[in-house]
């Protein structure tokens, strides 16, 4: 009897298999400094990203490589994005096997989009729905310091079947903040701007370089200054050659026109009356509304467009931020803004051919298998000619806690053991990472996020500089602390602090590596310029290039260290360190290098 009625249950689980049995996906520790707050309502709507399988994205990363590395015959052979989306395009079957399911659930087609390449899915469902097809619970969640509130849960699980054909489903598992890199920030009235000397009555020889720069670029960074100190001084761009830079803000950041023009009238008077063109991403703010500005976006726009002026810029306004209440019917942000980003930019035809991001967030807030396909898709912009700077993060080796005492560097993992914290996406060994220097001459800024990816390996391109400061380093100092096999950062870096910009009409002075990546960046284009006007292609993924000839580009950086985690952190040093990369960029030398390859 007994027998019988077992086998007769086996029979029944087996039948109801196929569609039924859901199988855990992703599951996740309870997030560090995260609370709930309750469940999540059933009819708050969410939009899932269904990311599908890329059977041959190792293909599109060999070939991102060919044509990125200036020894090989392909260099500079970008592909166009009908290449790109067939390389990152989905197994038939999974395409079938998502539709489906999504049919299943009464999700018509009508109320999905796809990617261009069909890569990936993304439909607005109400919590309830999302509950059932990944078998989980959401709830709302607050970060218990800056009240960030976001719906999310900690595991999620998709039908057995399904397993081989979807990659990831978000947002489920990401509880990353996001934030602009930015330490500080001091509004300056008139009289108490600038403690250095005015403008032109000194000069201060690098005595390595033996580059002018003027005194005042000291303590007040300008984009004269930065002309001076990277060998640029009377460099000028092309309107029409084609060449474009861009800028992304998040956030709910715009830049302001009005603020751009004060600016413009304080350092760069010829580019008066110019401006760029703003495009909102999802619906992303633009509210011109001068006492709106957006200090980083501010920031970010007036120098990468000051030091490349007439070179057309585009700015990025994409939509979402927290804090948002989780009331039902709202489509809320989602906290990985990246994603609608990359959607958007990668759907054009056309994308400038230089790109600057200051926002980022611990690597490890960020699950995994998500910084993978976001990394995957930089990786896909890089395949398509677009060289991609990001700030490297401004905790040094460290969480970023201006606090350090109570930096505490704990994983998120559960196991709150201490570790270096590097940032993400700077980790992605598909972009270059833009750590920062103060002073002239110049010094690692003692923020300077720098160290070692915990989910990405040592790129091949920069196996030897990063070996070669591995080796240095003090035997056994930090074990444990970071791993030695991982994507270092920064790549190089570039002026961090002092940097004087308007905001809300006002003069300010920022700081942070949001001011050296669009710095960075600023010269990247105008090496772009050089190429287009001399019929060469774009850079592209500029770090094979970097790292191999063009090593002789920069200007090394051997002061300083970025604290962190209650250490001193690694020191700048002779040759590639994990505080300032391989140094600043020295224009002239560059351009030769570029014109060469
Ligand atoms: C995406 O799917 C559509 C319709 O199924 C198809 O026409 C198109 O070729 C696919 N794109 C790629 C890159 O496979
Ligand atoms: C630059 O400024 C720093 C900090 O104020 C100061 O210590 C240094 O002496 C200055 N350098 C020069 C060359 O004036
Ligand atoms: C900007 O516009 C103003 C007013 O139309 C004009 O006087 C000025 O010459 C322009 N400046 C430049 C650099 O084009
Ligand atoms: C910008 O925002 C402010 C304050 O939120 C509001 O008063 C103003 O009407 C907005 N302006 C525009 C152009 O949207
Ligand atoms: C890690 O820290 C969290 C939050 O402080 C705590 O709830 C958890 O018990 C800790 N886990 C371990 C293994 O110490
Ligand atoms: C940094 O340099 C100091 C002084 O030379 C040395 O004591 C320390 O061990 C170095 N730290 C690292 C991480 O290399």
């Amino acid at each position: 009897m007994l027998w019988t009625a077992s086998v007769l249950a086996f029979v029944a689980i087996a039948q109801a298999a196929p569609k039924c049995t859901h199988k855990l996906k992703e599951t996740i520790a309870s997030p560090r400094d995260w609370e709930i707050l309750g469940t999540a309502p059933q009819d708050h709507i969410i939009e899932l990203r269904i990311a599908l399988p890329q059977p041959n994205f190792h293909l599109l990363e060999q070939q991102l490589y060919e044509v990125s590395d200036p020894s090989h015959e392909r260099y500079g052979e970008h592909l166009s994005q009908d290449e790109v989306n067939e390389l990152v395009a989905p197994n038939p079957d999974s395409l079938a096997a998502v539709t489906e399911w999504l049919a299943e659930h009464g999700i018509p087609e009508s109320q999905y989009t796809r990617s261009p390449a069909n890569d990936s899915f993304k439909a607005k469902v109400p919590v309830g729905l999302a509950e059932k097809m990944l078998d989980t619970k959401y709830h709302v969640w607050k970060h218990t310091t800056d009240g960030d509130v976001v719906v999310r849960t900690t595991s999620y699980s998709l039908p057995e079947d399904l397993h081989p054909h979807i990659e990831l489903v978000q947002p489920t598992t990401i509880f990353a903040r996001f934030k602009g890199h930015r330490t500080t920030f001091h509004f300056s009235d008139e009289q108490n701007v600038d403690p250095s000397p005015a403008r032109g009555t000194a000069t201060i020889v690098d005595p390595t370089s033996g580059v002018k720069v003027d005194a005042s670029c000291n303590t007040t960074v300008t984009i004269t200054c930065l002309k001076e100190l990277y060998n640029a001084v009377g460099v000028e761009t092309s309107a029409t050659n084609g060449n474009e830079i861009g800028i992304t803000g998040y956030l709910e950041q715009f830049a302001n026109i009005e603020d751009l023009q004060t600016f413009y009238a304080d350092q760069r008077p010829d580019a008066l009356n110019s401006s760029f063109e703003t495009v909102s991403v999802n619906g992303g703010e633009n509210n011109q509304t001068l006492s709106e500005a957006g200090a980083e976006a501010n920031l970010d726009t007036q120098f990468a467009y000051g030091l490349t002026f007439p070179t057309p810029g585009t700015f990025w306004t994409t939509a979402g931020a927290p804090p948002f209440i989780p009331d039902s019917g709202t489509t809320t942000d989602t906290n990985e803004p990246y994603t609608k980003w990359l959607d958007f930019v990668l759907a054009q035809e056309k994308i400038p051919q230089t790109i600057s991001t200051s926002y980022g967030d611990d690597e490890q807030t960020v699950p995994e298998s998500f910084a993978r396909r976001v990394c995957g898709g930089f990786a896909v912009l890089g395949a398509r000619g677009v060289t991609l700077t990001f700030s490297s993060g401004d905790g040094g080796v460290g969480d970023g806690d201006p606090n350090p005492a109570t930096q505490s560097c704990l994983t998120n993992d559960g196991r709150n053991v201490t570790k270096f914290i590097p940032g993400f996406p700077a980790s992605c060994p598909f972009v270059t990472a833009v750590g920062g220097t103060i002073h002239v001459p110049e010094v690692a800024v003692d923020f300077s996020g720098g160290g070692f990816s915990n989910y990405f390996a040592r790129p091949w391109y920069q196996e030897a500089a990063v070996t070669g400061f591995l080796e240095k380093l003090p035997k056994g100092l930090y074990k444990g602390l970071f791993n030695p096999n991982g994507r270092a950062i920064p790549d190089v870096s570039a002026q961090a602090d002092n940097f004087r910009i308007f905001l809300s009409g006002r003069a300010v002075s920022i700081g942070g590596t949001s001011a050296s990546s669009p710095t960075f960046a600023g010269f990247v284009s105008l090496l772009n310029d050089a190429r287009l006007s001399a019929g060469q292609p774009p850079l592209g993924f500029i770090n094979p290039l970097l790292y191999s000839v063009g090593v002789d580009g920069f200007n090394d950086i051997t002061v300083g260290n970025n604290p962190g985690c209650g250490t001193p952190g690694f020191n700048a040093t002779k040759g590639w360190d994990a505080v300032t990369g391989l140094g600043t960029p020295n224009f002239g030398k560059l351009k030769d290098i570029v014109l060469s390859v």
